[in-house]
């Protein structure tokens, strides 16, 4: 029911979905209680029902996930250094979701997208909105600690990576992505 492009494409989401889980699952383990940690736990619990919805998708249309390597989030660290403290962790990931919202906005105008799939992706971009929401509330809440110009100078520098990634993932996979991109 959908071809291999699409196949590749919503494995890759379900991978990149399972890392933002684990990552940041991790980090509501090891983190103080607290609002950050409060929302952390609700943000990597959404993060693995996204992995399951799009698991789920690719079953209902027939076909298995792709097994991928590295998610691609993994190449962010390796552009843009690893975050040394919370803020930097947080400000990552405001970049990294934006991406994946815009990514999903993208995908889910494409001509021909499967209402199923148009289903998964309009169910996950709600939670995405709320993780941008809470992301920008807790920098906000940061700007006495860290400074407001440390902290928009943070953003900038992940932006700069986030491009960089966000271009050689779609060089790198130019055939799959082309349709998408297309519209
Ligand atoms: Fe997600
Ligand atoms: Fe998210």
């Amino acid at each position: 029911m959908i071809g291999e492009n699409e196949r590749w494409i919503l494995s890759f989401y379900r991978t990149s979905e399972i890392s933002g889980s684990l990552f940041f699952g991790r980090l509501a383990k090891s983190l103080k209680p607290g609002s950050i940690q409060h929302d952390m736990t609700k943000h990597y619990a959404d993060e693995a029902m996204h992995a399951w919805y799009w698991t789920d998708c690719l079953n209902k249309l027939g076909v298995e996930p792709l097994e991928l390597g590295n998610a691609y989030q993994d190449q962010y660290l390796s552009a843009a250094g690893m975050p040394v403290n919370i803020m930097e962790i947080l400000a990552i990931t405001q970049v990294f979701e934006r991406r994946v919202i815009n990514q999903y906005a993208v995908h889910s105008r494409a001509a021909g997208v499967h209402a199923l799939v148009k289903k998964t992706i309009d169910r996950i971009v709600e939670d995405e909105k709320w993780h941008i929401k809470w992301i920008r509330d807790a920098l906000k809440g940061m700007e006495a600690e860290y400074g407001k110009n440390t902290i928009d100078g943070t953003i900038e520098r992940f932006l700069q990576a986030d491009r960089e990634v966000y271009e050689k993932t779609v060089r790198e996979h130019e055939e799959r992505v082309r349709e998408l991109l297309r519209t």
